[in-house]
């Protein structure tokens, strides 16, 4: 199964992309988690990302996009994946439409996970982040059995760089010109799944393994 998470930053796209990659035995496939990785490299490249993601920008497309098809090309993406994060422009979505029409596969689903900005910046302001297998928590809602240590494999948990509230502003104005738009794009495909994603954690993964769940017996039964 082929899913995209779509949603603005803090609406719980990497929380659920980790979880149901889990469940369906498919990669996780966060962008952003690829560029923080990336960032740390001593090459131009590496440059070049961090300049936009200290900014809260978005990294340029080609950059993007090439970064996104050399990881679908690998073995463990040859049954499906979990894409977060991406696609973000219209352009994105383009290119994932067209390497998918070469590979004679498709979006099941896209899940569009959307809360109102004050959920959003309180997320934000309370999530930790493990430095190691990048395992998500949060201070109140989900909280590491030991303070600041993963639960998952025990290296240090750390806030982001990226979550100053200067360029937390910055990230939701980008993704409101630029991402919300593609939202449309796959209505018109006919693969959008919308989450409340400002309900409790419990209840969010409820929504989203239901819309798995059916889409399974669809394409079992189809
Ligand atoms: P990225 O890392 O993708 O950041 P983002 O989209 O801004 O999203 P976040 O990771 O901040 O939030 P999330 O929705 O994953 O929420 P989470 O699950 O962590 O991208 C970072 C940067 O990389 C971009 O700004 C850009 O520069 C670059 N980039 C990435 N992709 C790109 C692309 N395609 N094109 C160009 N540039 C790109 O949850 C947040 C917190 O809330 C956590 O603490 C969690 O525990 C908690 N939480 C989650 N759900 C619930 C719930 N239901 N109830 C209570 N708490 C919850």
């Amino acid at each position: 199964m082929n899913i995209v998470l779509l949603g603005p930053p803090g609406a719980g796209k990497g929380t659920q992309g980790a979880r149901i990659a889990d469940r369906l035995a498919v990669p996780h496939i966060s962008t952003g988690d690829l560029f923080r990785a990336m960032r740390r490299d001593n090459t131009a490249l590496a440059v070049q990302i961090r300049s936009y993601m200290d900014r809260g920008m978005y990294v340029p497309d080609e950059i993007t996009v090439q970064m996104v098809e050399n990881r679908l090309m690998k073995e463990d993406a040859r049954r499906g994946w979990i894409l977060d994060g991406f696609p973000r422009t219209h352009a994105q979505a383009i290119a994932l439409q067209d390497m998918l029409q070469r590979r004679r596969s498709r979006v099941d689903i896209a899940f569009h996970i959307s809360a109102p900005t004050g959920v959003l910046l309180d997320r934000l302001a309370g999530r930790l982040v493990c430095s190691g297998c990048t395992a998500i928590y949060h201070v109140i809602s989900k909280p590491p059995r030991r303070e600041m240590v993963c639960d998952q494999c025990g290296d240090a948990l750390q806030r982001r760089s990226d979550e100053d509230p200067e360029i937390v502003r910055q990230r939701l104005a980008v993704y409101a010109a630029q991402t919300e738009p593609i939202i449309d794009f796959y209505r018109a495909i006919g693969c959008l799944v919308e989450i409340n994603g400002s309900l409790p954690l419990e209840v969010v993964e409820r929504q989203v393994d239901e819309a798995v769940l059916s889409r399974v017996a669809i394409s079992t039964v189809g």
